[in-house]
């Protein structure tokens, strides 16, 4: 870390090589990410796009129509990933598009693999001399599928690059919504004097999802809900919501510690319900008729920070739900006075901000309603950048206070070790639920 970010007018020289530029990651992600950014000129004035893959391809042939503002800076390079020479060869192509730069450019490697091919990669990178100073590894989740086999990852990656070159995505880090739940929390002092168990009873956040698995059996039939989603984007929302308040935006530098210090606090609360569940469907999809991996998780966690003592935290994710939403639900404490207020941080669709007030309605009887405050983006904004648009900016400019760090990603998984260790692998503690059913319907359901 250590390094400060520069704006996006004084973005160094850029070389952006995608291993994997074929895939699905790159097609649907990164691509239309980077043609954004060209479209509104914040990429760096001198600036390449490497696509490599093992077949050959025509750089034409990897953009979409709609993808045209890329099509200047993008190459090609075809090579065995396996093979060390390949990457001698590499490290030559860099050279020579280095050569036509006005100055050394930064080297960015961008991970579009499947997991598994990741750590080989690095070791060639590294053996074969590509890891110099300037270069750095842009790197997609998951890392590692447990406590021990991120440490090894982290530990190998080590070998070969400096923690400061490796910038570790977790997009739901840079959505714009997430990124505002700091500065929300920390700039309005009607919040920022009111977020701790004094006032707030109970948090759930939830990631829902509409689609299934995508086609995607082979990664995700070893994964399930708990290593996709918690391990990853619902501790680091749990951990934003968490965390000691930053005063300013200006100091999202910090981010990385504070989300760091939330995280170690964290642990399972065990004598809670730990619900997993399968929308039926799934065993067919992923063609294994004995299938136990859940597609549904809801836990519940909880801080030994004295400031979010006695608050249950609850989260939940699924896929192949009613609908697809992503929020973070905070209860405010009723007195005998008043009753519970409820804010509601939209992340997706809709990102804003609710707050349900308690009014009265209008008329001669003294009757309490209801209704939300809102704020919208939309009503406000004509568009919001989409998370990769800034994940990719922050990289070139060498700001990590959006992405996670090796410490985190550790944290992270010490916190899901009791849950392994509770769980029974067996039929008993699935619940298969119907396509489309809510979050509330398959907590609910009957087992
Ligand atoms: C990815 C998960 O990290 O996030 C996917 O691997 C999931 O399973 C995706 O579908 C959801 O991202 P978003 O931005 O569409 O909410």
């Amino acid at each position: 870390m250590g390094r400060t970010s520069q704006g996006v007018k004084t973005m160094p020289p850029t070389i952006l090589v995608v291993f994997g530029v074929t895939g699905d990651l790159s097609h649907r992600y990164l691509l239309p990410a980077l043609n954004q950014i060209a479209k509104v000129g914040k990429l760096p004035a001198e600036f390449s796009l490497v696509g490599v893959s093992r077949r050959q391809i025509k750089a034409g042939g990897l953009l979409q129509s709609s993808e045209k503002d890329l099509q200047k800076y993008l190459k090609t390079f075809t090579m065995n990933l396996s093979d060390l020479e390949d990457y001698q060869r590499l490290g030559d192509y860099l050279e020579s598009v280095e050569s036509k730069m006005s100055k050394k450019p930064q080297i960015i490697f961008y991970f579009a693999v499947p997991p598994p091919a990741v750590l080989p990669i690095v070791r060639l990178l590294g053996k074969a001399g590509l890891n110099k100073s300037h270069t750095k590894l842009l790197l997609e989740k998951p890392f590692g599928v447990d406590w021990a086999s991120a440490y090894e990852l982290i530990s190998q990656t080590d070998r070969y690059f400096e923690e400061d070159q490796v910038y570790r995505i977790d997009h739901y880090l840079a959505k714009e919504m997430v990124q505002n739940i700091v500065v929300f929390l920390g700039s309005n002092a009607l919040f920022r004097n009111v977020w701790d168990q004094r006032f707030i009873s109970d948090i759930e956040i939830n990631v829902a999802e509409a689609i299934g698995i995508e086609g995607r059996a082979g990664f995700y039939e070893p994964t399930g809900a708990l290593r996709d989603i918690v391990q990853s984007h619902l501790l680091q929302l749990t951990a934003l919501t968490l965390m000691e308040p930053c005063s300013s935006v200006f100091e999202f530098r910090e981010l990385p510690m504070r989300r760091l210090a939330a995280l170690k606090a964290l642990a399972p609360a065990m004598a809670a319900p730990i619900i997993r569940g399968q929308y039926r469907g799934y065993r067919q999809e992923v063609k294994n008729p004995g299938s136990l991996t859940e597609t549904f998780v809801s836990m519940t966690v909880a801080s030994s920070d004295p400031r979010w003592k006695g608050v249950p935290i609850r989260l939940t994710t699924g896929k192949c739900l009613s609908e697809k939403l992503t929020e973070i639900r905070v209860r405010f404490k009723k007195s005998d006075e008043s009753w519970a207020n409820l804010l509601v941080l939209r992340v997706q669709p809709r990102e804003g901000i609710d707050l349900d007030l308690w009014v009265k309605q209008p008329g001669f009887e003294n009757k309490l309603q209801k209704l939300p405050l809102r704020f919208a983006y939309e009503h406000h904004f004509d568009r919001l950048p989409e998370a990769y648009e800034r994940v990719l900016v922050d990289a070139i400019r060498s700001d990590h206070s959006l992405f996670a760090s090796n410490d985190e990603v550790l944290a992270s998984w010490k916190i899901l070790e009791p849950i392994f260790e509770h769980w029974n692998f067996d039929t008993k503690d699935l619940r298969l639920y119907k396509p489309g059913s809510t979050i509330d319907e398959v907590i609910n359901q009957a087992v």
